[in-house]
């Protein structure tokens, strides 16, 4: 109902209650001065109001079909239950563009809603209010997409629904406005834009070497044999990198594919950072660094094995690495709880090399991301290992945690559910 019908049909009230009341004070007038008997003075007072009653009913029916939109109020109550418990954020508006209806999510996305007030205060999104304005005039849906800075970077598709209370009205009665958070959406498009151009420029390069040594052996050093054989080394650890690329992306997008199977095989970690330390052994002597492995009590975890040795393997290999410098590894096996209280197996790496600067601890994790790439390249690092160690400890429901301060080494500690307690050998 417009505002102009609804001003009407509040005069019309008001004119029943004044003609309701000076037709009572009539008749009790008369009662009194004895010119009628009080029976007939209250049948007569009836009557009046009935007609009263009557004429402002009709009053309103004519109202209805001169525009064809129902009662306010009863609708309107219903009309703000519906919008309530619908599960998107939702406001409901008249074809002034005030709000009628707003629920919960649609406040929390704009706070300053108040119902009866026009949107266009509170809204400032001039594409959104002309959508409102297009909406209600064409009855035809609007779609919008808009993006916000502040308080966070978002992105909002508006569905702009256009609603009529009766199929055969020819304009709207209201416009419901819909809000679909794209944000989401938005990032995973980004992510993956991002990962295709780092893979193939991590893929590039070694294929660049690969090409420009093969056309210097098939021209140039065609008959130099000691050069041969030192492009064929270069060429022959060009190929491994593109391969180990190669399988690290096979092996996260296979532990994303299985990401919602948590393992149920109970493992022993102990025997795993065993079998890793034992295996990084000839890189440890090269790098002049001592590994310790403290306390390796029996420690069982559901898990699957040979993922915890990629696990372990990345961590170790990164402390022999990047934190070559401090001589030394330490590995502690021990048990504590998690934030929830519940019992997990604690298992950290330390290293006392230069350490990492706070604001890229955050960042460690992602698929090649490193705090320096020449460095990482040269150690033959793709940037992906800290990326899978996380995509594994999520399937195994637990967690990395990195502590680490420039020139104070980095801890980096892996938290698993346990299902058996320590036994000490
Ligand atoms: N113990 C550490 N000390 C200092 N920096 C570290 C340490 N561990 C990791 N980093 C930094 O984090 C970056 C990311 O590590 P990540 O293991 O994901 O990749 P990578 O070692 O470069 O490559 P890959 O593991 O694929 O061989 C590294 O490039 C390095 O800059
Ligand atoms: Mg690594």
């Amino acid at each position: 109902m417009s505002l102009a019908e609804d001003r009407a049909l509040l005069s019309a009230r008001r004119w029943r209650s004044a003609f309701v009341i000076l037709a009572a004070a009539a008749f009790a007038a008369m009662a009194t001065a004895g010119a009628l008997a009080v029976p007939y003075a209250i049948a007569g007072f009836a009557v009046v109001a009935t007609v009263a009653l009557v004429l402002l009913r009709s009053a309103r029916g004519q109202n209805r079909f001169a525009a064809p939109i129902a009662d306010v109020e009863p609708d309107d109550d219903l009309l703000r239950a519906v919008v309530a418990g619908l599960p998107d954020p939702v406001v409901a508006l008249d074809r002034d563009g005030r709000v009628l209806a707003v629920n919960d999510r649609a406040r929390r996305l704009a706070p300053a809603l108040r119902q009866g007030e026009p949107v266009a205060l509170t809204l400032r999104i001039p594409e959104l209010i002309e959508a409102i304005a297009r909406a209600a005039a064409e009855g035809e849906e609007q779609r919008v997409v808009y993006f916000e800075r502040v308080p966070l970077d978002r992105w909002y598709e508006t569905i702009v629904m256009p609603v009529k209370r009766a199929a055969t009205a020819t304009s709207p009665d209201f416009v419901l406005m819909t809000f679909h958070d794209l944000t989401p959406l938005r990032r995973v498009e980004e992510m993956r834009a991002d990962f295709v151009a780092n893979a193939s420029h991590e893929l590039r390069t070694p294929l660049a070497a690969l090409l420009g040594f093969i056309e210097t052996l098939q021209g140039s050093a065609r008959e130099d044999s000691k050069a041969r054989a030192r492009f064929l080394a270069i060429m022959q650890e060009q190929a491994r990198r593109m391969a180990r690329l190669i399988d690290d992306l096979l092996s996260l997008s296979r532990i994303e594919l299985n990401a919602h199977r948590r393992p149920d095989t109970p493992v022993d970690l102990a025997p795993i950072v065993r079998q890793v330390a034992d295996g990084l052994e000839t890189l440890a002597r090269d790098r002049g660094v001592t590994v310790n492995i403290d306390n390796a009590n029996a420690m069982s975890v559901l898990g699957d094995h040979d993922e915890l040795v990629r696990v372990f393997e990345n961590l170790v290999e990164n402390a022999l690495k990047y934190g070559a410098a401090g001589r030394r590894v330490d590995i502690k096996l021990g048990q504590g709880s998690s934030a929830e209280g519940e019992p997990e197996a604690q298992v950290s790496v330390r290293d006392y090399g230069p350490g990492i600067a706070p604001e890229h601890l955050p960042r460690l994790t992602e698929r090649f991301y490193r705090v320096d790439v020449t460095e990482s390249r040269a150690q033959g690092g793709t940037g992906l290992g800290l990326a899978l160690v996380k995509h594994i400890l999520n399937r195994h429901r637990g967690r990395l945690t990195i502590e680490s301060a420039p020139g104070a080494g980095a801890v980096f500690t892996v938290h698993l559910p346990t299902v058996v307690k320590v036994h000490p050998r």
